[in-house]
């Protein structure tokens, strides 16, 4: 039997599951072979597959995570494993290799598909910042997570009388903080793509309890920044040369005590929002794209991403895909301004 492979890289996602699922069912129709790597690139380079059958995939759909197991891989970064990878490309005779990724991991597809490898890629991310696609399965998930923690901090704030400072994920583009805190009503919510002006934040609040109200929820991303300071960073670098992020929160946290006099909590939401089950929307947008990639395969459509573009699921070159990065749009920022105080 003809034989794919599939691997999941960079951090995992809700609706990973339900893509591998989908790519052995619709394989099965060919039928091909379904080979999964394990641990994202390192799976291919190291030869860690295994055969993916349908019991394999059986009663994964609603599971968070990824049965393969992923990892922050970067072949290019150490000597001799994009080679190792090709020949055990070529050892399994693959007829194509499909990758599921954020940016890091789709941008090693697109340097290897370039170098001739037959390979289609499928966005993830929670952070929904690829270009090229409408939404990443996972961003629906985390958003509604983090509203839901919104939400149960609003009650514990007002009991107590306190400013609570959620940290959101987002690295480089604040679409969770933004749309969860929308969903949530924060009173005040910060993105990468605005630089922090803690004096005017503090302002907001003041004039929000001058109001009458005793309590406010500020909702920040873990990659804003203070006006004219770096971003806050944890820790070193990974292979693909990021930084870990964290401490955005209990910096503003501090600065916002200080300045309005009110008790104020940090609460960082972290992994909470990369684990556990897919929503529906997420488990169908998975599946949608697990079916689709694999009908590119037999078209023999290599080098390119599939996409959702309002409600159709598309292809576009993988060169767009990891061109640059899609930031939060302007006028949705603008319109959560308007719940601000
Ligand atoms: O890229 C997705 C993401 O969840 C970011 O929002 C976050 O900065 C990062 O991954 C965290 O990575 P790790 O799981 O390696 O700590």
């Amino acid at each position: 039997m003809e034989q794919i492979g599939i691997l999941t890289g960079g951090g995992d996602c809700p609706g990973l599951n339900p893509v591998i699922r989908a790519v052995v069912k619709r394989a099965f129709i060919e039928p091909w072979q379904v080979l999964g790597f394990r641990n994202g690139w390192r799976g291919i380079i190291d030869d860690e597959f295994i055969i993916l059958d349908e019991k394999s995939v059986s009663g994964i759909l609603p599971k968070g995570g990824t049965i393969l197991g992923t990892s922050r891989t970067n072949p290019y970064k150490n000597a001799g494993d994009t080679e190792k990878l090709k020949s055990n490309f070529q050892k399994h005779n693959l007829k194509a290799l499909i990758v599921v990724g954020g940016e890091d991991t789709l941008g090693v597809a697109h340097r290897l598909s370039q170098e001739g490898l037959p390979i289609v890629g499928i966005p993830k991310t929670i952070d929904n910042d690829l270009s090229a696609t409408d939404y990443t399965f996972g961003f629906d998930t985390a958003v509604n997570i983090a509203m839901e923690c919104i939400d149960r901090l609003h009650t514990t704030a007002e009991s107590h009388n306190r400013v609570m400072v959620a940290e959101i994920m987002g690295r480089h583009a604040g679409w969770i903080a933004l749309e969860a805190g929308l969903a949530g009503g924060a009173d005040v919510i910060l993105i990468p793509e605005v630089p922090i002006d803690i004096d005017q934040v503090c302002k907001i609040i003041k004039s929000r309890h001058a109001k009458g109200k005793t309590f406010s929820i500020v909702a920040v991303a873990e990659g804003a920044k203070l006006k004219q300071a770096e971003e806050i960073v944890e820790t070193k670098l990974d292979e693909f040369g990021h930084v870990r992020l964290g401490g955005i929160g209990q910096v503003i946290g501090a600065l916002i005590e200080k300045k309005t006099g009110y008790e104020t909590r940090v609460t960082v939401l972290g992994h909470i929002q990369r684990g556990g089950s897919p929503t529906a929307f997420d488990r169908v947008l998975g599946t949608r794209f697990g079916v689709r990639a694999v009908d590119l395969v037999k078209e023999k459509k290599f080098g390119r991403m599939v996409s959702l573009r309002g409600r159709q699921i598309i292809d576009v070159p993988l060169s767009e895909a990891v061109k640059e990065l899609k930031l939060v749009d302007k006028d949705l920022y603008q319109v959560a301004q308007i719940f601000f105080g």
